[in-house]
């Protein structure tokens, strides 16, 4: 189903989802160690390049760019207005450059940047090949693209919602992709929250390297600008429930992802640096206490 893996569902699911993000949401699933651990892998060893963040979001990745690289050099692009304007009010980001675009068109010439980031923005693409072909074309030759993303739950419930919010590729797929793009020197690291104890791998960083100028080589026709998508009461009808039902199966996640915190609560935390400890905000703790009072309420009310 994945009803969320289309541009106009998406754009819907954060023109909401952006109010709550940074403070509800994207502290249980992408945490620091995680987006440290990925960006080894984008190589960004000189504060002096240049570098695209796609699907930039809030800018909670481009917070950990910004460490090594320029915030001058930087370009951020989305397509959501509303995750840009909260990225654009972080301090830490006013140097940088924002550009509302599509993934799977970039507004960039052939071989512009050192570098290519994009982190948890797969899952909404309709044709992940094709954003990964991007990433490509965008990068100079010697440069380097990272790809992070979600790997499909191995639970057969799991899987259930996954699929109905969005695109959990596989392990397999990802690889797929980098290759048929024309990547060489592929690295992979495999991420996770420390709440998440399951021993099927959680996430996935992917990178590789590009060797030839111009577009990538698995871009077997000219890139097609795809006309913008009209709107029709049918449509909207349809754009209605698919963004509602695909929200409540990824807000199912929330919940789990809450009590495996709480699961947490008591484990050792000295072996993991201060600033890597995972602890619930105040936000998420009356998320919790909400969530708890709605189940007592329910259980109370049927029994
Ligand atoms: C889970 S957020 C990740 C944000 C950010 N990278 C971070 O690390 O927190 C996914 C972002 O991808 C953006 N997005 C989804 N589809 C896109 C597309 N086709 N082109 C550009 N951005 C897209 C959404 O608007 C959203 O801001």
């Amino acid at each position: 189903m994945r009803l969320m893996q289309h541009k106009k569902e998406a754009w819907w699911f954060y023109r909401f989802l952006s109010v709550f993000y940074d403070k509800y949401v994207n502290p249980l699933f992408w945490t620091p160690q995680m987006r440290d651990q990925s960006l080894q892998l984008a190589r960004l060893d000189d504060p002096g390049l240049h570098v695209v963040d796609v699907g930039s979001g809030t800018g909670f990745t481009t917070l950990g760019i910004v460490q090594f690289v320029k915030a001058s050099h930087v370009y951020c692009v989305d397509q959501s207005p509303h995750q840009m304007a909260k990225a654009k009010d972080k301090p830490e980001l006013s140097d940088c450059h924002f550009q509302l675009g599509d993934a799977e068109n970039l507004p960039f010439d052939n071989d512009h940047f050192d570098r290519y980031v994009s982190a948890g923005s797969i899952e909404y693409w309709p044709n992940p090949d094709q954003g990964i072909r991007e990433a490509y074309r965008v990068i100079k030759p010697g440069g380097v693209a990272l790809l992070i993303g979600p790997l499909e739950p191995d639970s057969r419930i799991g899987r259930f919602f996954a699929d109905a919010w969005m695109l959990f590729p596989s392990d397999r797929e990802y690889r797929q992709w980098f290759e048929e793009a024309g990547f060489t020197d592929i690295q992979v690291e495999y991420i996770r929250p420390q709440w998440y104890r399951r021993k099927a791998e959680y996430g996935i960083a992917i990178a590789g390297k590009k060797l030839d100028p111009g577009v990538s080589p698995g871009q077997a026709t000219a890139r097609v600008i795809p006309e913008p998508e009209k709107m029709t009461l049918g449509r909207a009808l349809q754009l209605f429930w698919r963004v509602l039902i695909g929200s409540l199966a990824g807000f199912i996640f929330i919940p789990a992802a809450l009590f495996g915190y709480l699961l947490r609560l008591f484990a050792p935390q000295e072996n993991i640096p201060e600033q890597y400890r995972e602890r619930l905000n105040f936000h998420q703790i009356l998320a919790l206490l909400v969530i708890i009072g709605l189940l007592a309420g329910l259980i109370w009310y049927i029994f």
